[in-house]
């Protein structure tokens, strides 16, 4: 069995739980943006069963991604005949484009997990999907084995190691409630609660409006599923602040951050502590257990 990816610590450490080598991939972009993933060990994949695991970087492109993912599960499948593929997607692209918000819009989630599927992709294993409007990750695929695990596990882990004051758990809007409960409850937090946030479809301006609970004195953990531009997280932030928090700590599974991103959070921010879903030095939190977890089973 092979982990195909770059040898870096998340696959190092994959590998090592679930007893399997590295076939390193060599990330090739050419200057016009073109890609070539390249196998650099090809040897012993003809007929081995393969995990595909490659991370997005942080302010990276998401269809450059895509593209390396899709191309290195085509060549595994076509070119090197390897067994059963299991590709790792820690951060799944266009998981917010779940639904047509606006006539004429694409509906890019289903179409990722098609492209993964015609790739030749047995099962495909994520991060805390961003699931809103589907219920399951497995509603997305048609024929591949689909499977969702909690990047919030980790971050617990490390948050368990802080000493919270009379903490309280806060999602920046409405649809993150589920994150605000999941944190929660793996915190042992009794309280939890959600902000209100809209956004505006044509421009991404972002209203966010506070919801009343007592946080003076408190510390409070804003739970999210992503960062992108920073502008959720930054409210949520200014929003606790203006609320009397004693300590503020944006705790977020992708770290999808956008130029400028970590510095408007910082600023306002007394710790981040995000997952290493994608390729980010600053992430503290690991996933790598949750997903060696699912590996096993589906194998
Ligand atoms: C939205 O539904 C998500 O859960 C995140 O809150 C959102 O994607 C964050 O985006 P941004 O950082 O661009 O505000």
């Amino acid at each position: 069995m092979h982990v195909v990816g770059p040898a870096d610590d998340f696959n190092r450490s994959l590998s090592e739980i679930i007893g399997a080598k590295i076939a390193e991939v060599e990330r090739r972009v050419f200057p016009d943006g073109e890609i070539c993933p390249r196998i650099v060990e090809t040897s012993g994949l003809n007929g081995s069963n393969v995990i595909l695991s490659m991370r997005m970087k942080s302010g990276g492109n998401p269809n450059t991604y895509l593209s390396e993912v899709l191309f290195t599960i085509r060549n595994l499948r076509e070119e090197l005949k390897a067994g059963k593929i299991i590709a790792v997607i820690p951060y799944f692209p266009y998981a917010r484009q779940d639904e047509i918000f606006r006539p004429g819009e694409p509906l890019s989630s289903r179409y990722v997990a098609e492209m993964l599927e015609e790739a030749g992709a047995d099962a495909v294993i994520s991060v805390t999907v961003h699931l809103h409007r589907i219920k399951s990750f497995s509603d997305i695929f048609s024929r591949a084995k689909a499977v969702n695990v909690s990047g919030f596990s980790g971050i617990a882990r490390v948050l368990k190691n802080r000493e919270l004051k009379d903490p309280v758990v806060i999602a920046p809007d409405g649809e993150g409630i589920a994150w605000a409960k999941e944190l929660a409850d793996l915190m042992g937090i009794k309280e939890y609660g959600a902000f209100k946030k809209e956004r505006d479809l044509n421009t991404g301006e972002i209203r966010t409006q506070l919801v009343e609970m007592d946080l003076r004195g408190r510390d409070v953990l804003i739970a999210d599923d992503i960062v992108s531009t920073g502008g959720t997280m930054v409210n949520a932030l200014a929003g606790v602040r203006k609320m009397g928090a004693r300590r503020a700590i944006a705790a977020f599974v992708h770290p999808v951050l956008a130029p400028g991103a970590i510095d408007r959070i910082l600023a306002l921010a007394d710790e981040v502590i995000s997952s290493d879903t994608i390729e980010w030095p600053g992430s503290k939190a690991t996933a790598v257990r949750e997903v060696a977890d699912a590996v096993k089973e589906l194998l």
